[in-house]
């Protein structure tokens, strides 16, 4: 009988259905969970409410510390004039955490400006958690925002603290600027548990995650799963780009594709001018954190790292779908 000769055919056809029947079923699986998200997001990122709440005049840069974002405020300092639209600095760079007073003071100084304009578009730029517009009888803005590996975030956050002390800096009432560090390094900080440089989940810090979900207590949580999931959707519903620094090229090309009246050749302008001049603003002598310093840093920020990625996943699968030129 020809049974020995059948078999490994028979079993090599059944693998390949087994396999096509799997993938069936991931598909189906991905697809349900999508529009089960959807459900699930309230109709916060249903594309008509979207449009219907945004403004795609307005412009609003509510920048990350340390993660790139003078670079970018350049950029958009120097595509004013060629794009048709004005940049302003708001001040009061040091408050990032808003009363709900301070929101609207917020809200109506960028409606002002936007009025008072006689541009057609505006962009801003502010460190300052995200806020909601829509509360105050304003459109959301078109948000945008830069973000950063982590770890490369806590170092130059710490090593910028001890080279720049910025003494004479303005400061508002009641806020209290944190100690110089210490310790000449990252690993010598961490070692002896300096708060500065070591971070605890439960306790609230000054990271990424809050810029992108918003002034409420929880958001400055580490680690709390309701403050990424907010995160999330807000980046999904208000923000068509949200760059990383350690992706300049495509952050650029997406945001020249999706935010043309904004960016508009604005890779040409990064590689053939930016990149010519004296690069400011950046600590070259700073050393690497050492592969136990990184790595226990990212055990106790895992949900920014979560949120980084996730990020990073949104602008690869952008850059992807850019038309071919
Ligand atoms: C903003 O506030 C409005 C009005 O209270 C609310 O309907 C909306 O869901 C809020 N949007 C976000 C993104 O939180
Ligand atoms: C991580 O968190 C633990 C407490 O949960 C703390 O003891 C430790 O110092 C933290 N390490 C770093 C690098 O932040
Ligand atoms: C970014 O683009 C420039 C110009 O096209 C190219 O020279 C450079 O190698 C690119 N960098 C990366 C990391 O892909």
């Amino acid at each position: 009988m020809a049974w020995g000769a059948l078999l490994p055919r028979l079993r090599g056809g059944c693998l390949l259905a087994l396999l096509l029947l799997l993938l069936l079923l991931l598909m189906a699986y991905t697809t349900h969970r999508r529009s089960h998200m959807d459900r699930l997001d309230g109709g916060v990122v249903d594309a008509q409410h979207v449009a219907k709440h945004q403004t795609r005049h307005v412009l609003f840069f509510n920048r990350v510390p340390k993660s790139g974002s003078e670079m970018l405020v350049l950029l958009l300092q120097w595509l004013q004039a060629r794009n048709g639209f004005r940049h302003v600095r708001l001040k009061n760079t040091v408050k990032r955490y808003l009363t709900l007073d301070q929101q609207a003071a917020l809200v109506e100084e960028i409606g002002e400006r936007v009025q008072e304009s006689l541009e057609p578009r505006l962009s801003f730029d502010r460190h300052v958690y995200f806020t909601n517009f829509t509360l105050y009888g304003f459109k959301m803005p078109l948000y945008l925002n830069l973000v950063r590996d982590p770890v490369e975030k806590v170092a130059s956050r710490f090593y910028y603290a001890r080279v720049t002390p910025r003494p004479g800096a303005p400061t508002p009432p009641g806020f209290t600027r944190p100690p110089l560090p210490r310790y000449t390094s990252l690993e010598e900080c961490m070692h002896h548990q300096d708060p500065q440089c070591t971070f605890q989940p439960g306790l609230s810090y000054d990271l990424t995650i809050p810029y992108f979900c918003g002034h409420q207590d929880f958001c400055r949580e580490l680690n709390n799963e309701a403050a990424l999931n907010v995160a999330k959707r807000q980046v999904d519903a208000w923000y068509p780009v949200v760059g990383v620094l350690e992706e300049v090229n495509a952050t650029l090309a997406v945001l020249q594709h999706h935010l043309p009246h904004y960016f508009a050749g604005v890779l040409d302008l990064y590689h053939n001018e930016l990149l010519a001049a004296p690069h400011y603003n950046k600590n070259l002598q700073r050393p690497p954190a050492s592969p136990e310093v990184a790595a226990a840093l990212r055990t106790n920020l895992s949900l920014e790292y979560d949120f980084y990625n996730y990020l990073k996943q949104r602008l690869y699968r952008q850059f992807q779908e850019l038309p071919v030129t």
